[in-house]
């Protein structure tokens, strides 16, 4: 029998569902029911297992998981060895302070003497022992935002993605303590048949990921300025350029990032393109 590799990823919450839609693309498909913890997939040699974030990083360390989706946030916070491999551009968030709407906030100061309630007591502790601030660190594992109005503390320190959360609960944010995103995590030292089914699961994720900051362009443009127009796209090797019906222009089709798009598309027009039409690649897999 192959062996399998083990993807521990989100149960429920921020991360779920773009972990799921991320292998999917991979082209690795699992039948899941509402309740299932634990499947197969049916086309690549990996076994899923949804689990609570928190619980994510020390299950890869015991070798329970050989690799994991979650949040750079619960990596740093739970501190086991594991090799951060990628990261995977979703789940954009931050761990910052929050503290209720009305406060009249001045600074980290006004933390002194103040009890903060989190569930990232290691990451806070850092942050205020840098900053040479003496708070009382509150820990509680879900639901911190409720912790000021039943009085548990002055301040919260947590997860803040689009804000509705403390803002639903009467809160502003004050001080960003780290971002974060969700990585792609294995346990350290993967050998063998695993690691062969690993190298091809990134092989996969690469291409996918390579997919999502590249357009593909196809412009037209005067044959008297090509050069200057392939000077602007360097593409992945040299643009591909095809003579069009009509004298004297031609069809150049190449690569551009998503960084300098914006830009690219200024300066080819300013050089004489025209026609510039930009697609949505589906793979890239070099
Ligand atoms: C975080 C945090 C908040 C929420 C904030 O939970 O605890 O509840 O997200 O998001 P919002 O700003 O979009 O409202 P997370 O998904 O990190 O997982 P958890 O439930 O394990 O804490
Ligand atoms: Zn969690």
């Amino acid at each position: 029998m192959q062996a399998k590799l083990k993807i521990a990823i989100q149960k429920s919450g921020r991360l779920s569902e773009k972990s799921l839609a991320l292998l999917q693309e991979c082209g690795i498909s699992f039948n899941l029911g509402s309740n299932t913890l634990r499947t197969e997939s049916h086309n690549f040699p990996l076994e899923l297992l949804l689990l609570r974030d928190d619980d994510i990083p020390a299950y890869v360390s015991d070798g329970v998981a050989d690799i994991g989706i979650l949040g750079e946030n619960v990596v740093l916070e739970k501190g086991y060895p594991l090799e951060i491999v990628e990261k995977l551009g979703f789940g954009k968030c931050r761990l910052s302070l929050a503290v209720p709407r009305a406060t009249h906030y001045q600074g980290l100061s006004d933390f002194a003497g103040k009890r903060i309630a989190t569930s990232y007591p290691k990451i806070l502790g850092t942050y205020l022992r840098v900053a040479g601030v003496e708070a009382e660190i509150h820990v509680i594992s879900g639901s911190v935002e409720i912790a000021p109005s039943i009085g548990l503390a002055e301040g919260i320190c947590d997860i803040v993605s689009s804000g509705s959360t403390l803002l639903s609960n009467g809160l502003k944010e004050v001080e960003e303590v780290l971002t974060s995103e969700a990585v792609l995590v294995a346990k350290p030292h993967l050998e063998g048949e695993k690691r062969d089914i690993f190298d091809k699961l990134l092989f996969r994720l690469r291409a996918v990921r390579r997919s999502q900051h590249n357009k593909y362009i196809l412009l037209n443009a005067p044959q008297d300025k090509l050069d200057q127009i392939i000077a602007i796209l360097p593409g992945l090797k040299s643009p591909t350029v095809l003579p069009l019906a009509e004298e004297g222009w031609v069809s150049v089709h190449s690569v551009i990032h998503e960084d300098d798009f914006w830009e690219k598309i200024d300066a080819l027009q300013q050089a004489g393109a025209e026609g510039i039409l930009v697609v949505p690649i589906e793979k890239m897999l070099i």
